[in-house]
Parts: structure tokens; sequence; C-alpha cells
């Protein structure tokens, strides 16, 4: 079947779940399925449930694992909403895949890239939130807060200025229209776009991508599951901070001040280890054939056997 979608690090992600046997895989961000169907292949015992908050990308799987029918669910919705709330149990293996796909940034009329004649940028498009609204109706200072928080815009002030006074003169229609609009106030940095980081704050915002990832660590904290093997592949800092230190804290056993002159808790609060101290990243190989593995890093989180099965 023709994918508009190659998965990123799929070996890596793949030789990350060695350890798994039997149990239910979640896939947070199904996608077009390429992660998912390669698992199923591979591990032959295991159970598989997709979560997508994109109907485009849950009707394409759908299809795309019809061999798997008997041993695979969908559903959709968000994956910080879905994962408290599935039955299925024990969960042995997590992946989630963050950031848009592929058919979601080229697609134009999904509105997320430089040259589309909308300005979307939803990935569920029945969500109410868009970039139209963020763009067109957010403060002047909601919009320094995004650029600078979400994009590490330099000149943020300047962006927001700019967008408040060109949306005084009409609407901003088109994601086209908001591109050259950043062309004018961000100098142009070698390869990139000069809307690129512009682009993925709004993004971020109308999508609660950092929320989202919060949410589903904190889901991951409160119940998880004895040898639950998590891999989560993250595409920029913001995302990758959140990860790590989420990561850094579970496999903390001393939960002290770290000013404390001495440990006081008795350590034994690890929950779990990192698979590796560094994130794993594309191989020359790869970066060859699929540019978009450039920024991926790959980090995989064991959880203790003995951990508190909830
Ligand atoms: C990078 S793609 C995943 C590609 C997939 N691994 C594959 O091999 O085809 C990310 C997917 O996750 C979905 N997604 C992103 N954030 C989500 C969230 N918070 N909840 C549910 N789905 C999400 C997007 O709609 C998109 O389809």
């Amino acid at each position: 079947m023709q994918t508009p979608h190659i998965p990123v690090l799929l070996d890596e992600v793949l030789d990350s779940f060695s350890s798994v046997n039997g149990g239910y895989f979640v896939d947070c961000t199904l996608g077009y399925a390429g992660h998912s169907s390669e698992m199923l292949k591979k591990y032959d015992n295991i159970k598989h449930i997709g979560i997508d908050r994109d109907d485009e990308a849950l009707n394409f799987s759908k299809k795309r694992l019809e061999p798997f029918e008997k041993r695979s669910r969908l559903y959709k919705g968000t994956f910080a909403t879905v994962l408290p709330t599935l039955k299925e149990t024990p969960i042995t293996a997590l992946l989630a895949d963050f950031g848009v796909s592929s058919l979601q940034l080229d697609k134009k009329e999904r509105g997320f890239s430089f040259t589309s004649e909308t300005l979307d940028m939803r990935m569920d498009t029945t969500a109410s939130l868009s970039a139209y609204e963020v763009v067109n109706h957010y403060s002047q200072e909601q919009l320094e807060y995004i650029f600078d928080i979400y994009g590490e815009v330099r000149p943020y002030r300047k962006l927001a200025a700019a967008v408040v006074e060109a949306r005084a003169k009409k609407p901003i229609e088109s994601a086209k229209a908001l591109s050259q609009l950043a062309k004018v106030i961000i100098p142009s940095g070698g390869k990139i776009h000069p809307a690129t980081l512009m682009f993925q704050a709004i993004r971020i915002e109308v999508n609660n991508e950092l929320g989202e990832i919060e949410g589903l660590l904190d889901a991951l904290e409160a119940k998880h599951y004895k040898n639950e093997v998590v891999s989560l592949i993250t595409f920029h800092s913001l995302e990758d901070r959140l990860v790590k230190n989420r990561f850094k804290k579970w496999s903390n056993a001393c939960i002290c001040d770290p000013q404390a002159m001495r440990c006081t808790c008795g350590k034994g609060h690890d929950i779990g280890k990192a698979l590796s101290k560094k994130p794993i990243t594309a191989s020359t190989e790869e970066l060859k054939s699929n540019p978009r593995s450039r920024s991926a890093k790959l980090r995989s989180f064991k959880f203790k056997h003995s951990t508190r099965e909830v």
C-alpha cells in the first residue's frame, strides 16, 4: 500500500521493544500506521491499539491494518485523553511519534504549508481552534508569548506587531500571506524558510502539542505496567526537554531536595530506567532517504518489574 508518510527511526523503534512479550502495544500517534504495521508484523504475540486525532490518518490506517484486524483496535481522540480511559491490559509497549505527518504538512488544504491558501493547522479538523483564530483574534501579548515560547523566534515582538498591524487592514486568510509577512520581519537563515519557527509556534498552540505531551507523561506516571517499555520520538527541543526531564525524574532513586545536606527519603523511589543515556538519532543512510528524520530523537524508558500496576 502506497503510504504518504515514511516512519522515522523504524529499526530503532522496533529494537526498543525487543524485550516485550505479549500484551498490548499502544501507538499514541498512529498516523499512517508505518510503525504500527511493522510492529504487528515483527511481534506476532502482541495486540495493538492505535490512537490518532486525525480522521484522514485513521481511515487510511484502518485499511492498511486490515491484515491484522483481529489484533488491532483504533480510537479517535488525543492521546492524553484516550490513554487514561483504555480498559485493555496489560499495556507492555507504548510509542509516540510526536508532531505532524508528512501528509498533514504537504496537503495544501490542511493549511500547514507556507504556500497554503487556507490558515488552519488543525490535526483534528473538527476541533474548534484553528490557526485563523490564533492569528486574527489573539491579543498582541498572546502572539508575543507563543512566538517567543513555542517558536523561540528572536524578533517575536516585531513579528507580533506586524501581524496585528496587517490584520487591522484586513484579516489574514492564508498561510501563504502569513509566511510572506514573516519573510519581511525575519532574516532568511540559510536553508530554512524564515517562517518555520513562527509556523511551529502557531501549530503548537492550535493543537496544544506541549500540553498533550505533558498529559501523556502524567498519565504514564499515574498508571503504568510492570516492564512496560515507552518509546517517544521528539522533533524539537521543547518536546525533547519535557521527555528528558520526566525520564530523569522517573529514574531518580532519591527524591530529597537537591540542596539537602543528606538523604532522608530512604531512596528506592525510581520507577524504572532510560534504555539509553543519550537519545537515538537517525543514521546517515536514513538522513539521506528521509530528510524528516533530521531532527528526530528517540528516547525509551522501561518501567520496573516491581512497579505498581494500577
Ligand atoms: C508523525 S505522525 C505519526 C506517523 C506514524 N508513526 C507513521 O508511521 O505513520 C503524527 C501523527 O500523530 C497524530 N497526533 C499528533 N498529536 C496527537 C495527539 N495529541 N493525539 C492524537 N494524535 C496525535 C497526528 O494527527 C499524526 O497523524
